[in-house]
């Protein structure tokens, strides 16, 4: 998407795991419609590359490792962000992580990493945040999924994270719209050309999603950064506590196969 606005102008975001897939796509969205943009994760080889991109569209960048587990490491990715941009107006809790792993082999380790990132990374990122969003007003975007609407098989370590992600959502937005803080979510749907696919769908399921999803294909990058576009600007500036479901329609289709009810005919 090449459209580019003033939107965003005089604002600044943090984004976790903002140097790939879907977080890099919303990361240099909402730089191409004026905010200053801060990208974390663990890794600056993921981070640098995004940075100078932000750079490249005429915004301010910052990339600045920290794991989202280490709450200190956060809190001072926050501080970066704050001391170079003069402030904090939205974070984006992207940073997260996913494996296929049935329930029985999985390990508590193998559970609590995944509820660690996900889960308590969002936690100690919207707590460092919060004196900064409390300031003038700010946004919390955090990344969810629709896998815990389902019973979905070999993501029990990833739905308990998400679902305790959407309950954050809820909770924080009803106790810091008082701040003039909104809290709310995306949970996107698959999303072509990303790490989060490449380690669920192999083709053959690729192609069964995409006959599955009633708008018939996979969600792109920028169907979900969109979306985050106008969750974090004044367009949605009364709307807190939802989680955006970007997915097609493909979680609401998903009984389809066991209900093929035709109406039963002269009635
Ligand atoms: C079973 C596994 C496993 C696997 C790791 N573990 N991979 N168990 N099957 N494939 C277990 C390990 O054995 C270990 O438990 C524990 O998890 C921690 O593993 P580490 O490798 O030490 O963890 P770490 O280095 O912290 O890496 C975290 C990670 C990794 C989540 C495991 O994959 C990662 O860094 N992922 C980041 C990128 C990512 O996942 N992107 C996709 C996001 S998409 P033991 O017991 O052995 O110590 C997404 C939703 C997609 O979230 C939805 C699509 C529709
Ligand atoms: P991705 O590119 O792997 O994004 C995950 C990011 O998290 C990476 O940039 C990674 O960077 C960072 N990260 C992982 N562990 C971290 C940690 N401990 N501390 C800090 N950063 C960490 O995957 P994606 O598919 O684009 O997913 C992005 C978001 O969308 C995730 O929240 C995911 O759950 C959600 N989602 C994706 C899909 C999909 O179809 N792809 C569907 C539903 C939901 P480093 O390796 O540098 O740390």
């Amino acid at each position: 998407m090449l459209f580019q606005s003033d939107l965003l102008t005089g604002r600044s975001v943090l984004v976790t795991g903002g140097g790939t897939g879907i977080c890099r796509g919303i990361a240099l969205e909402l730089a191409r419609h004026g905010c200053d943009v801060a990208v974390t994760s663990r890794s600056s080889e993921h981070l640098d590359p995004t940075a100078e991109e932000i750079r490249a569209l005429g915004r301010r960048a910052v990339s600045v490792e920290a794991d989202v587990r280490d709450a200190e490491a956060v809190a001072f990715a926050v501080e970066r962000t704050v001391s170079e941009f003069g402030g904090l107006d939205i974070l984006v809790n992207g940073a997260a992580g996913n494996f296929l792993c049935l329930a029985e082999n999985l390990s508590p380790n193998g559970f609590g990493t995944v509820v660690d990132i996900d889960l308590k990374g969002t936690f100690h990122c919207c707590k460092a945040a919060l004196p900064h969003l409390k300031q003038r007003g700010g946004v919390v975007l955090n990344i969810s999924a629709t896998l815990h609407y389902l019973g979905t098989p070999a993501q029990l370590h990833v739905a308990s994270a998400k679902a305790g992600v959407d309950a954050l959502t809820r909770v924080l937005a009803v106790e810091w719209g008082p701040h003039g803080i909104r809290v709310n979510g995306i949970a996107p749907g698959p999303i072509a050309d990303t790490e989060g696919v490449r380690r669920l769908l192999d083709d053959a399921a690729k192609q069964r999603a995409e006959k599955a999803t009633p708008l018939q294909r996979l969600g792109l990058i920028e169907d979900v950064s969109n979306a985050a576009l106008f969750l974090c600007s004044r367009a949605a500036s009364y709307i807190t506590g939802a989680t955006l479901v970007v997915d097609g329609g493909l979680w609401l289709a998903s009984n389809r196969e066991a209900f093929r009810m035709e109406p039963v005919s002269g009635r």
